[in-house]
């Protein structure tokens, strides 16, 4: 076995990592926007030449609120995921049904937390940010896909948000403290949500052909083609935000929007598939698997 993994120490640890919305962001708290809120190694807004050192942290800080509401599209279609599998065992192992009904629970704290912090971004910057979305239509269209390679995107999620906690303590002192706080916090749960998932991943790959694998890293390329897209789309959004809130137009509009692409590529994508237990967890699915992902990776760096 290539982790030590179970239901019932996992539910132990996460009952004992878990913290309340307050302990993070109180209702009435706000943010401080003359910090960055999002590490360097996610946003590259300081590396955009056409932008000035304050128009580079209003890009920081639109990066930020596009953080706070793609994590609240992702959580939104990881929920219904979750209550999905774990019904069929309710009957069954009740360490099992208790563990993933606590994840489920815990992923619906997490869009109060950033539905909160994205309370205070809006009281607190001059305009208001365009979104992709709904986040039912998007979640809608992941959730068609086989239940293997919907559960691999997720677990690619939960692991990326260790990259996105290290990244908020390594990379600057200056960031603002609650945004550090919100990645540490929502990291801590995380935590313990990928070790379940990869229990979900290894039970949904359970009995699967070499050929069906295939067919379901197949779909996780459609679902992540598909996210990627939107990124994309998204990229353009913010730049037209940032031209509002800086009342100047941007020159090499279409470079920045491809650089900030690539940040978001690597921020949602990326460091999540390069992680070693996401790329463990695809070796012991399938080699040929692991190998495939492996390959597209650079695209996303
Ligand atoms: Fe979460
Ligand atoms: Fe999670």
């Amino acid at each position: 076995m290539y982790h030590d993994f179970n239901y019932e120490a996992t539910l132990a640890s996460s009952l004992r990592a878990q913290w309340q919305l307050d302990d993070v962001l109180r209702v009435d708290q706000e943010l401080d926007f003359s910090r960055n809120f999002m590490p360097e190694s996610l946003a590259r807004s300081a590396a955009v030449e056409a932008l000035n050192p304050f128009e580079q942290r209003v890009l920081n800080h639109i990066s930020a609120h596009q953080y706070l509401t793609i994590f609240g599209v992702v959580e939104e279609f990881i929920l219904p995921f979750l209550v999905d599998h774990a019904r069929p065992h309710l009957l069954g192992d009740d360490w099992r049904v208790r563990a993933i009904l606590n994840f489920a629970s815990e992923e619906a704290k997490h869009i109060h937390l950033f539905k909160r912090f994205h309370n205070a971004f809006v009281r607190g910057f001059p305009i208001e940010c365009r979104m992709i979305g709904p986040s039912e239509a998007i979640g809608a269209e992941v959730l068609r896909h086989d239940p293997l390679a919907v559960g691999l995107v997720i677990l690619m999620i939960e692991w990326m948000t260790q990259q996105h906690y290290l990244g908020s303590i390594r990379d600057d002192g200056d960031l603002d403290p609650l945004f550090k706080s919100l990645m540490k916090h929502h990291w801590m749960e995380e935590a313990q949500h990928a070790k379940l998932d990869t229990l979900i991943v290894d039970a949904l790959g359970r009995g699967r052909s070499e050929a069906e694998i295939d067919k379901a890293i197949d779909e996780f390329f459609e679902i992540g083609g598909f996210l990627d897209d939107g990124l994309k789309t998204q990229a353009g959004f913010n730049l037209d935000a940032l031209e509002k809130a800086i009342g100047r137009k941007v020159e090499n509009r279409d470079e920045v929007i491809a650089q900030q692409h690539q940040a978001a590529r690597w921020t949602y994508i990326g460091s999540g598939m390069v992680h070693e237990r996401f790329v463990s967890t695809l070796e012991s699915l399938s080699p040929n698997a692991a190998r495939r992902i492996a390959e597209a990776a650079p695209l996303f760096a």
